[in-house]
């Protein structure tokens, strides 16, 4: 994948320009994602849900939202009661979409345990202006309702201010990555040019930066993880998270007592970094389909990888945070009550069967391994004593 047809628009064609020409592919998902004026979540042009690009688990049906916050129910109750906690507890998610998870959970908090929402507060950091917009519009009926939801940046909370539970359902696959390419036996970091005569975009090789040599040296030394593997073809080509880190260190700073937990594609490192995977996992979406060049439509459509299990592992634990689980998404829900909730759909529609098989269709996609039933869940927790959480999802 050396150079590929591109529609690169002019505002990309500037930036890159204005840059001396080549950015690193960092800067240029970065760019394609976050620009707050051309970007796919900067500019808020990105549609999720079954009529969208693609779909997340939340905006598929509120179903996911619903048996999730069963669980987020469970650990707040234990918060509050095992610390004894007379403050207001926190619900933070990071990077809300179209706020289909928030407006989920408060429809279960309304039927369920409508006493705890005067307790809590609803926080959301989202740093595309764009997705905000669509989140405030998605959560109007709650605002007036007296909920209170922040938007807020993450340098906005004061160190150790949360105490509660903290989501970041695929927002770590959207962060920008770095790529690596293997090349007559030297590593190289993957850049983007732009081609004069044609104004298509290309992949132009870039020196490693020390950075980047300092993170594969200790991936290989802590996690035996090894860029590229031994006998790695010609352009054997992966991601590298670079930005996970730094990530999780920001919100645990944040966090006083609480639970993180992370869901998103993720690939153990054997299979990650191996032979056969000499590409990557860096896909797009656009109108329900997978976007195979990266250079296509560029801010119009998703980018995303998968994250590392071990990195993201290693790095929350050297951090302090303890790993109470990881478990699939098809079982996590199941262990949820997602048979009984199909069964309760069943039984409410009687009267609406194409609703009800809309609705029983969407169930059995968040738990189908082949979709997104093998997404991964991270339950991570800081606490500055020792208490045992029960954790329904992870059996
Ligand atoms: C794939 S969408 C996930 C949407 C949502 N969580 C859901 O379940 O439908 C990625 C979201 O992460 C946001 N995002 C991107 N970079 C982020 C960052 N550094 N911190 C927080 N959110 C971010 C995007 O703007 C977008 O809202």
């Amino acid at each position: 994948m050396n150079s590929l047809p591109a529609n690169n628009p002019e505002w990309l064609t500037k930036k890159i320009i204005k840059d001396g020409g080549t950015i690193s592919f960092y800067d240029y998902m970065d760019l394609v994602l976050n620009d707050p004026n051309n970007g796919y979540y900067g500019s808020g042009k990105a549609t999720l849900g079954p009529k969208g690009d693609f779909v997340t688990s939340s905006s598929m049906s509120d179903d996911f939202a619903f048996l999730l916050s069963r669980q987020i129910d469970e650990w707040l109750i234990q918060v509050k009661s095992k610390l004894i906690y007379e403050e207001k507890l926190s619900i933070l998610e990071f990077g809300a979409g179209d706020g289909s998870f928030m407006s989920g959970l408060f429809q279960y908090l309304f039927i369920n345990n409508k006493k705890i929402l005067k307790n809590v507060c609803f926080i959301i950091v989202e740093p595309n202006k764009g997705m905000i917009k669509k989140q405030q519009k998605k959560l109007e009926k709650y605002l007036k309702l007296g909920v209170e939801i922040l938007w807020k940046s993450l340098e906005e909370l004061e160190d150790k201010s949360l105490n509660g539970i903290i989501l970041a359902n695929e927002v770590l696959d959207a962060l920008p990555v770095e790529r690596i390419i293997n090349l007559k036996g030297k590593l190289y970091r993957q850049g983007v040019s732009i081609d004069n005569e044609s104004g298509k975009l290309f992949f132009k090789e870039l020196n490693l930066t020390k950075e980047l040599e300092k993170s594969l040296t200790l991936a290989h030394e802590k996690l035996d993880i090894n860029i590229p593997p031994k006998d790695a073809p010609e352009g054997w080509t992966t991601e590298w998270h670079i930005d996970n880190k730094s990530w999780l260190k920001s919100v645990y700073e944040k966090i006083n007592n609480g639970i993180l937990l992370v869901i998103d594609y993720a690939k153990e490192a054997k299979r990650y970094y191996s032979l056969c995977n000499s590409n990557g996992t860096l896909i797009s979406y656009k109108n329900q389909k997978i976007v195979e060049n990266v250079f296509e439509a560029p801010g119009d459509c998703d980018l995303t990888s998968h994250v590392c299990i071990e990195s993201l592992i290693y790095d929350s634990e050297t951090l302090g945070f303890e790993t109470l689980g990881i478990v699939k998404q098809g079982e996590a829900l199941l262990s949820l009550g997602l048979a009984e909730r199909l069964f309760e759909i069943q039984n409410e529609l009687k009267n609406d069967i194409s609703t009800a098989l809309f609705r029983r269709e969407a169930l059995l996609r968040l738990v189908d391994p082949i979709c997104l039933g093998d997404f991964k869940w991270f339950v991570f927790s800081k606490f500055n004593k020792k208490i045992k959480i029960n954790t329904s999802c992870i059996r």
